[in-house]
């Protein structure tokens, strides 16, 4: 078989079955073996979604971190969407990366999912444009993308799914970022309806490579092929990571004594070469089709100058910020003072944890970025973190063999260690017998500092040569995600003197992670006084903005969500600091709902969601008015849990979401879709014509604007656009609905369902301005 002009077949030919069996699975965590002898480069593979991590969990070559996903999503805003993919393709050259592992395009179907921050949405129509317009620009810049995971994206979970849900709801996307010519996909861990998604025959090589005719590759999720023959026959193409796995000898025995095809082997290792040649990964080879061809690696994208990505970064940012309350406090006016109030505020939560993860060369804080530009008083308040932040660094960490002597020595930018056990590569794993951190604190303040060690297993702490602390933390839990992604913490009390520099060591056996945090806090007041500090700071301010945020221990990959309050006392804290002044603005600094109890009594309530490195510029921006905020909910908002319709369910006749809650009878604290501008529009007509859908607005404000016009069909959302308008202009703008907004899944096909269908356009799902109707 040929693909643009290169001969794979002939490829294959020259590869004995052994070679073959070995490229499916990984060389090591993040890339695949390469064959020389036919040109193949080693196939690199990375997180995503956020940014472009590359194969080591540290810092030591720093990557753009973006909004995260439900921000993205917020934006509403395709065209943007693939800018963000042609930055991140321009990345993942800079680092060698052929497959960025994004984006996440599983449906958030419960408030508590833990994961929400990385997916974009509930709706799968929004999903599915974001995820394509994501796709396609990350594949412009000559880069794969492996949108993830496949079919419902539960971690551990047997998911118990109608056929009809599946189609309407769950693989809307996928079939919609595979149409968008998608070269790489990733299946999940969990299963369907009893059947293990890296086994899932019927809807891996049945609708994903069958009916849908997907030529990329299909990658595992990490660690989640198990067995040899079920997920060869399943239609996984690569069990990563590597180079250990079910596969290897394994499955070559199975296919020399005939229980695997060598076809589905071929079949497999075509994939790869594809995805090879469509990235620059296969030397031998003539180049792929003009459309196909990627960058060369380390060069500029196909068909566009460099990306700015610290700018990028800024607007997409403040495209994403959702105004969810104004009364007419944003944008400022001739502030004098503001209090700025949060730990949030000094150290913005700015991406969530786990394989999201990236290592940003700067982040502005909200207390730098709008310390540019106002005078700010800025009081902590309260410090919901059960954690304490890494000692700032620099930090040295020395890789020891058993006698103590050095193999090698590496920077850190602060005193926290991940290698997930892949260790730098001149440290020979099998002599390494313990990891050694070094770093110098000098204190600004004098008293009982708070010193702590976060990790899984031994370590032994020293300060300035006496030991302080030398057992083990214990696993917390049984979870291996947990306890890497939310590992068990030692706290320990000790004197330090302001301006002494107080040497800090801690050694610790080198386990299978390679990962640990040493954490640092000053002496505190007590967070009575903090928190009447506050009220008093805000008192005495012209407005105040107050910066809530959710914590890694509340909400981060690896588990669900337990409730949606904000953690510790931020909700005690917003209610005084409003009582003391009513001109209060609260900044929600959260990837996914959390309850705001206070909602009615403050001014303003911004969502920032996870912000990304720019967070504080693009908060200023935002606040003064430089930039709109521009963002719609992409999900909707409860008041209370207790109040959502879904909570840990699959979708039920294909509803969830707002459908949901609109089926509910109850009203959410804020609807999919919903989010103030800075000026007011006016819906002026509609016209609906087969598929096409024609609505005019006018911006009836006295500032430009954005406005995302939405179309619904029959209650869902089928169409939506992003229009500008000067003071006084209107604007009209063309939605062309997809086909499948009016087809239903039944008897195993889609069927259009004919007769009249109500079309409406709108500000968001409960808000219809303007309604036509269209008959099939
Ligand atoms: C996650 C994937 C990720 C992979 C590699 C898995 O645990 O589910 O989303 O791409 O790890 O980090």
């Amino acid at each position: 078989m040929k693909t643009g002009v290169v001969d794979f077949d002939a490829l294959l030919a020259r590869l004995d079955l052994g070679a073959k069996v070995r490229l499916l699975t990984g060389a090591g965590r993040w890339s695949l073996p390469p064959l020389p002898e036919i040109g193949l480069d080693r196939v690199v593979m990375s997180d995503g979604p956020i940014g472009v991590r590359g194969e080591q969990w540290r810092a030591v070559d720093p990557s753009i971190a973006l909004p995260s996903p439900t921000a993205l999503a917020a934006t509403w805003d395709v065209d943007l969407v693939r800018r963000v993919g042609r930055l991140l393709a321009q990345e993942a050259r800079r680092k060698g990366v052929h497959v960025l592992l994004a984006p996440t395009i599983n449906l958030h179907r419960s408030p508590l999912g833990g994961r929400h921050f990385a997916c974009f949405s509930e709706d799968a129509y929004l999903t599915g444009e974001i995820g394509a317009a994501y796709v396609e620009g990350v594949q412009e810049g000559g880069v794969a993308a492996a949108p993830k995971h496949f079919a419902t994206g539960h971690a551990t979970a047997d998911v118990r799914v109608s056929e009809k849900a599946l189609r309407e709801v769950c693989l809307r996307p996928f079939e919609r970022v595979v149409r968008a010519g998608a070269w790489g996909l990733m299946t999940a861990c969990d299963s369907v309806n009893g059947t293990t998604m890296t086994e899932h025959a019927e809807l891996v090589n049945g609708v994903l490579k069958g009916e849908w005719g997907f030529d990329g590759l299909v990658v595992s999720d990490w660690t989640a092929v198990r067995t040899t023959e079920a997920a060869a026959l399943g239609g996984t193409d690569v069990a990563m990571p590597g180079p250990h796995g079910p596969w290897g000898e394994r499955l070559e025995a199975a296919v020399r004594e005939g229980r695997v095809p060598e076809s589905v082997v071929d079949d497999r290792v075509r994939r790869i070469l594809r995805l090879a040649h469509r990235v620059g990964a296969l030397h031998d080879a003539e180049p792929p089709p003009v459309e196909e061809q990627p960058a060369a690696h380390g060069a500029e994208p196909r068909g566009g100058p460099a990306i700015d990505g610290v700018a990028l970064a800024r607007e997409v940012a403040t495209r994403a910020f959702t105004l969810l309350a104004n009364d007419g406090i944003l944008p400022f006016q001739e502030v004098g003072t503001i209090a700025l109030i949060g730990a949030a505020a000094a150290e913005a939560r700015i991406m969530g944890g786990g394989s999201a993860q990236v290592f940003p060369g700067r982040i502005v804080s909200p207390l730098q970025g709008l310390g540019e530009r106002a005078e700010v008083r800025y009081a902590l308040g309260t410090d919901p973190r059960t954690r304490l932040s890494p000692l700032p660094g620099p930090a040295t960490a020395a890789f020891l063999d058993a006698d103590g002597a050095v193999l090698s020595e590496q920077p850190l930018a602060t005193a926290e260690a991940r290698w997930t056990g892949q260790w730098p590569p001149d440290v020979d794993g099998d002599r390494l017998a313990a990891v050694r951190l070094r770093t110098t604190y000098t204190p600004d303040v004098s008293g009982e500092h708070q010193l702590s060690v976060a990790g899984v297993g031994d370590f032994a702490v020293t300060v300035d040569g006496e030991t302080v602390f030398d057992g083990s933390t214990g696993p917390d839990g049984d979870d291996p995600a947990r306890a890497f992604l939310s590992p068990p913490e030692r706290r320990i009390s000790l004197p330090m003197a302001a301006g002494h520099a107080h040497e800090v060591v801690v050694t610790h056996p080198a386990g299978a992670f390679g990962s640990f945090t040493v954490g640092h806090a000053n002496p505190g007041p007590g967070e009575d006084a903090l928190m009447a500090e506050a009220v008093r700071v805000a008192a005495e301010c012209d407005v105040v903005v107050v910066v809530a945020a959710t914590t890694p221990e509340v909400e981060s990959e690896g588990f669900d969500r337990a409730d949606l309050r904000l953690p510790g006392r931020q909700d005690e804290l917003v209610h005084a600091v409003a009582a003391a002044n009513p001109r209060t603005v609260v900044v929600v600094n959260a990837g996914s709902p959390v309850e705001l109890p206070w909602a009615e009594e403050v001014a303003a309530v911004l969502l920032t969601w996870f912000p990304g490195q720019e967070a504080g510029a693009a908060l200023a921006d935002v606040l003064f008015g430089d930039a709109e905020p521009g963002g719609r909910l992409p999900t909707t908002w409860p008041r209370r849990l207790r109040d959502a319709p879904v909570v840990d369910a699959m979708p039920v006749d294909g509803v969830i979401g707002y459908r949901a809650w609109e089926r509910s009878g109850r009203a959410p604290a804020f609807w999919f879709g919903h989010g103030l501008g800075y000026t007011t529009w006016s819906y002026d007509s509609i016209a609906a014509e087969g598929m096409t859908v024609t609505v005019a607005v006018t911006n009836t404000g006295d500032r430009p604007g954005r406005e995302v016009v939405q179309v619904y069909v029959d209650g869902a959302l089928a169409g939506f656009d992003v229009v500008e308008a000067a003071p006084g202009e209107s604007v009209l703008t063309t939605v062309f609905l997809p086909e499948r907004a009016l087809q239903v899944w039944q008897e195993g096909g889609w069927r259009t369902v004919e007769g009249v269908h109500t079309v409406e356009a709108g500000r968001h799902a409960a808000d219809p301005r303007l309604s036509a109707t269209v008959k099939i």
